[in-house]
Formats: structure tokens, C-alpha cells, sequence
């Protein structure tokens, strides 16, 4: 099959690329407006073609799509306290750039997948969202995110779009940009630097490792049901303070890096998906969170080339600018 991949330079995007290439023998481009979070490097060695552009450039999109067999959609902005410094990138991506590359997904009639996340459901105390919860959606990042989903099921419902939608929990896993909690939580541990865990670090995250959530895409894109909604969570919840001690102990950094920082603006408490629909499809996560998490921070370990041009110039800027601190 040959695909479309947008914002497969990103982390989610190019381990699929990876995995549709290794184990289906896919033929892959990639358009990529490589924003900060999108790296040429995450596609090195992979041989496919790499379109530079932004989803909301028809022109663009019209010609990666020519002879292409299905899109799925990665392209997006996709860190919460970003959104809620900056929300512009964030409409103009997700509602923009959504329509205009479901506009030329309609004129060319192929299948579409939107990547989406389970932050468009909100916060859940106890129990866990099926594709039926309502949609509330709490920081730009997530409404923008709905707002997206919104509009691709309005393709299907009024032009017969053959589009599905995958809606993932978190994610982590070798490749993820260090704004994140694991790989930023990694890498301070490695350098001793200061650890900032947002309010009581009591807040639950349903980890998914990478592999799995591309996997869970995969199943949708293969056997979804147009117009439908599949959540693709992980195996296990986790407090964030629980991940940051689980980090401490793989990287022999020190309790007394922790520092209880100010809480993010509006920040949800727990995230928990239901994926009973798409392990239907015949999708099952293979990857628990310690061992997903000892392969992500031995990942890190080795890949200092990867990383030491990131955790430098914008980054630091970045860094400074949200959390008050310089990194050593
Ligand atoms: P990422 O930030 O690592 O990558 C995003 C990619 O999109 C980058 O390569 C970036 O250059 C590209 N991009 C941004 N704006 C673009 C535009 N206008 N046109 C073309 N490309 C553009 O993000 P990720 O973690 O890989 O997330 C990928 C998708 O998965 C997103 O849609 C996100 O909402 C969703 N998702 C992420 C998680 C998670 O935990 N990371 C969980 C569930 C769902
Ligand atoms: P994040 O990786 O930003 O993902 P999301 O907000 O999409 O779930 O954050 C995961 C959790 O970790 C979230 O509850 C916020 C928290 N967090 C911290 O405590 N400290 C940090 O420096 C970061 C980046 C996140």
C-alpha cells in the first residue's frame, strides 16, 4: 500500500512509518512542515520521500497525494503548556490545516486516518471513556484537537469520506521530543538537573508505548469502520510521580532533584481509555509500562546524537522561559 503520512517526522508518526515499512512492506511519503518537534533525523535510513510543507498548503498536499492509497493524519501541535502560552499554531493546524487536507482526501477519494487523543474527552475520575463519552475537552491543545475530530466525521457523515478516527492516551517511547514528561524527566535525571513535577504529582497518565499505539493505527486503517471512532489506551495508569520515581531508579539520579513546581493552568487529573472496540479489530498491547519504560530511558541513554542538538539553542530558550531554570 502506499501511504501518505502527515507529520510523520514528528515521534508518534515516524515510529509508524518505521513499523509500516518493517513489518508491512508499505511504500511511505511523508509531508512534514518540521516544526520544532519535527526532525529530518527521525526519518534517517528510512528511504522515504520527505514533502516539506504544512498540511494547510493545498498545493502541497494535492501533489504528495497523487497515486497514494490512504493519509494518515499525525500533523498537529501537540504540547498542552505550549497551548496555553501560545494558542495560534494550534487553530491554525488543527482546524485549518484538518479541512484542507480533508478537502483534497475527498477530491482524490482515498481513506484517511486522524491521529487523535484522548484529551478530547477531558478529565475522568473514576472509570474509564469509551467512544461514546462526551466530548469536553479542558486546554486549546485538546479543544482544537476536538474541534479536528469534529470535522473529519462531518466529511464522512456529508461527503461519504472514508475516514476513521484513532484516539490514543499518552504515549512515550524512543524518538519523543523532551518537552514531555518521560523524555524530559530522563534527561534531567541523566544531566542532575532539577526534576519539576507540576502541583502534588498525583495526576494519573495511561501510558501506551509507541509501538503500540502505531500498531493500534494500523488495525484501524486496516479494518475500521468509516465514520467510526477508535480509543487505542495503554496497559497501565500511573501517578506522574510514580513515573518520576520509576525514572530515578533506572537513571541513579537523586531524590532531591524532585521540585514541586506550579501547576499547569487547568490541568486534568486523570486520563483513562476504554479500547474495547478497536481490540475487536484483533489489536492487543504488547508493552507494559516497566518495560517500556526501561527500553525508552536505555533509548535515551545511547542516543546522545539524537538529543544534544535539541537540549541546546530553542530548547534552553524555551525551557528557561517556562519552568525559570537553566539546564546544565
Ligand atoms: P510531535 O509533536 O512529536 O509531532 C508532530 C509532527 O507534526 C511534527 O513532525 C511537526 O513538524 C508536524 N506538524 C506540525 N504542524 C504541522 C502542519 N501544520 N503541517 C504538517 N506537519 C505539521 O507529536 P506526536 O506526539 O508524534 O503526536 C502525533 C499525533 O498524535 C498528534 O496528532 C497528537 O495529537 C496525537 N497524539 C499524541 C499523543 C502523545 O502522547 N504524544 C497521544 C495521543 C495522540
Ligand atoms: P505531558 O507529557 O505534557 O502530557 P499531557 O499533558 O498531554 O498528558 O504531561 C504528562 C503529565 O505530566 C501531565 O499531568 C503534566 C505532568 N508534567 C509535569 O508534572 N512536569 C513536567 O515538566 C511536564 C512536562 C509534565
Amino acid at each position: 500500500m502506499k501511504l501518505l503520512v502527515c507529520g510523520g517526522a514528528g515521534f508518534i508518526g515516524s515510529n509508524f512509518v518505521r513499523q509500516r515499512l518493517a513489518q508491512h512492506g508499505d511504500e511511505v511519503v511523508v509531508l512534514d512542515k518540521l516544526t520544532y518537534a519535527g526532525r529530518r533525523e527521525n526519518l534517517d535510513g528510512l528511504g522515504v520521500e520527505l514533502v516539506e510543507a504544512g498540511i494547510e498548503d493545498a498545493a502541497a498536499v494535492r501533489g504528495a497525494l497523487e497515486g497514494v492509497d490512504a493519509v494518515v493524519n499525525f500533523a498537529a501541535e501537540t504540547h498542552v503548556d505550549r497551548s496555553i502560552a501560545e494558542p495560534d499554531a494550534f487553530v491554525q493546524t488543527h482546524a485549518v490545516g484538518t479541512w484542507v487536507l480533508l478537502e483534497a482526501v475527498r477530491e482524490a477519494g482515498v481513506r484517511y486516518v486522524q491521529v487523535s487523543t484522548d484529551e478530547v474527552y477531558g478529565s475522568i475520575e473514576e472509570g474509564s471513556f469509551t467512544e461514546e463519552s462526551p466530548l469536553q475537552p479542558s486546554s486549546p491543545y485538546s479543544a482544537t484537537k476536538a474541534g479536528a475530530d469534529l470535522l473529519v466525521t462531518s466529511y464522512f457523515h456529508t461527503y461519504g469520506t472514508e475516514a476513521v478516527i484513532c484516539r490514543g492516551s499518552n504515549n512515550y517511547g524512543p524518538y519523543q521530543y523532551p518537552e514531555k514528561l518521560i523524555p524530559l524527566m530522563v534527561l534531567n535525571a541523566l544531566h542532575g538537573d532539577h526534576l519539576p513535577v507540576y502541583g502534588d504529582g498525583l495526576q494519573v497518565r495511561n501510558w501506551i508505548y509507541v509501538d503500540d499505539f502505531a500498531a493500534g493505527i494500523g488495525h484501524a486503517l486496516a479494518h475500521g469502520r468509516p465514520g467510526e471512532v477508535y480509543n487505542v489506551g495503554g496497559p497501565d495508569e500511573t501517578t506522574n510521580i510514580e513515573v518520576v520515581q520509576r525514572v530515578i531508579g533506572l537513571t541513579g539520579a537523586d531524590e532531591s532533584q524532585i521540585e514541586y513546581v506550579t501547576d499547569r493552568p487547568g490541568h486534568d487529573r486523570r486520563y483513562s481509555l476504554g479500547s474495547e472496540k478497536v481490540r475487536a479489530l484483533g489489536w492487543e498491547p504488547q508493552v507494559r509500562f516497566e518495560e517500556g519504560l526501561e527500553r525508552t530511558v536505555d533509548w535515551y541513554r545511547e542516543n546522545t546524537a539524537w538529543w544534544k542538538p535539541i537540549r541546546s539553542g530553542d530548547y534552553l530558550e524555551y525551557y528557561a522561559r517556562h519552568y525559570g531554570k537553566t539546564l546544565g
